[in-house]
């Protein structure tokens, strides 16, 4: 295989792209946030792709890093309609990721709420859902080439990539269109359904459910999500925060 054939640029990503997401495409070998590279002038479904972020951010002021072409590092533009409830939009993002990771691994991957995908209790991806001015610009980082040495390290949750588990070198761009075809399956189901109609997938992935936690101070056992998207901690609802396992 031919390091283009590993590429993210257009040339290699557009051919397999199925949907709507993923067009137009922004490829750049790298900048500080793929975040920064879409806005409210951009299309729903516009996508960013970096080979490299140089101040790649993460939930809560992280950063989020990774060598360069070794992960993929994207951004997608949504526009879901006035009022709806856009926090939700990471556990549907993160379905489609999980779900991505599944079939490449042939291994159950879970959702860390409210932003992480776990394999074996190490994270693989995060999700970093930002709104601006009406638009939603929802970045993903999903862990694929990365050498053990080569994963961030003394990070709050251990990391992981798709090669440290089963070893396998792989090409990035199809990874993409699986995953961008099945956020739009899920983006489209929840904007018509709402949360109820993609919450199977995500309460049955829901990695806290029956951990102990601490959350903002308070400390108890993760007792599943609730229909709006929110961790139950001890059957009481928590909209958002920091989750530490105990
Ligand atoms: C998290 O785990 O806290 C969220 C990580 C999100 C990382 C992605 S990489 C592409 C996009 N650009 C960024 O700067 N962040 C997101």
């Amino acid at each position: 295989m031919s390091a283009a054939d590993r590429s993210l640029e257009p040339g290699t990503v557009e051919p397999l792209l199925k949907g709507r997401l993923g067009r137009p495409l922004r490829f750049v070998e790298e900048a500080e946030s793929t975040q920064a590279l879409l806005g409210p002038d951009d299309p729903e479904g516009a996508l960013a792709v970096a080979e490299h972020q140089t101040a790649g951010r993460g939930r809560l002021g992280r950063r989020w890093e990774a060598p360069s072409g070794t992960a993929i590092t994207a951004s997608v533009l949504l526009r879901p309609a006035a009022g709806a409830p856009i926090q939700q939009l990471s556990l549907v993002a993160g379905l489609a990721v999980a779900e991505t990771v599944e079939d490449t691994l042939q291994l159950s991957a879970q959702l860390k709420w409210p932003n992480d995908v776990m394999v074996d209790r190490r994270k693989v991806a995060g999700i970093l859902a930002e709104a601006r001015e009406r638009v939603v610009v929802l970045g993903i980082g999903l862990n694929v080439n990365q050498t053990r040495e080569q994963l961030p390290e003394g990070a709050r949750t251990s990391a992981a990539s798709l090669r440290t588990i089963d070893g396998e070198e792989r090409d990035r761009a199809p990874l993409l269109a699986d995953l961008l075809a099945r956020l739009e399956l899920h983006y489209d189901a929840w904007a018509t359904g709402g949360l109820d109609a993609v919450f199977d997938g995500i309460g049955s992935r829901d990695f806290l459910r029956g951990r102990r936690v601490r959350i903002d101070g308070h400390e108890g056992v993760g007792a599943g999500l609730d229909r709006a998207g929110r961790l139950l901690v001890d059957g009481r609802p928590v909209e958002s925060g920091e989750v530490e396992l105990v």
